[in-house]
């Protein structure tokens, strides 16, 4: 198996990115990791891909065409394809067309629940009883890209944001691995 040439873009804490690097090990995984992207220069979640020797690059998005940079470097690491972990900025339009290839996302919410940030606290003002997370395909608008896979669980009353993070992202873990190789098991 030809294993998919992958980016992951993050901005934070890099938990996700983390077990997709150990799963990543694994020879019938579909995906290698070339690349880490960060848009914060101190996310903690770059020292995983400092101790595993993945190049990664830190990406201003204050500057103009900052987009172009980073397609300049997928292109200098033959990316094939992109997965989003806890990376907080909108992927633009005109950056979908000029990469053109797959790109997937993690939220940490049921879509099309819960779009967007402060996921925790909006599902516990709602008095939700259940929640979850969604691994989908990433196009032009927030979060509504067709789902690939989705897993729930039920929230407790003693819940609060803390314990939701915990269990949502215990979840993550499982999901994010799975959805990518549902993805390419026909590939
Ligand atoms: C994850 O829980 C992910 O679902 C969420 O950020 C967290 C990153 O954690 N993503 C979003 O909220 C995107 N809207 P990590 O950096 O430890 O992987």
């Amino acid at each position: 198996m030809v294993k998919k040439n992958t980016c992951v873009f993050i901005s934070g804490q890099g938990s996700n990115l983390k077990n997709l690097i150990q799963q990543s090990r694994d020879y019938n995984f579909p995906i290698n990791i070339k690349l880490v992207i960060s848009n914060k220069k101190n996310a903690f979640g770059l020292n995983f891909a400092k101790i595993n020797s993945i190049p990664y690059i830190i990406i201003n998005t204050e500057i103009r065409n900052y987009e172009n940079k980073i397609i300049y470097n997928l292109k200098k690491y033959k990316i094939n394809f992109i997965c989003l972990a806890g990376y907080m900025k909108i992927i633009s339009k005109v950056f979908l067309k000029k990469y053109g290839k797959l790109i997937i996302n993690i939220h940490p919410s049921l879509l099309p629940k819960f779009k967007g940030l402060n996921t925790f606290s909006r599902i516990l003002k709602n008095k939700e009883k259940k929640t979850g997370c969604t691994v989908h395909y990433v196009n032009e608008k927030l979060d509504a890209g067709n789902i690939i896979l989705q897993k729930s669980f039920y929230i407790n009353s003693k819940d609060d944001e803390k314990i939701l993070r915990i269990k949502t992202q215990r979840l993550e873990y499982k999901i994010f691995p799975e959805a990518i190789i549902k993805i390419f098991r026909n590939n």
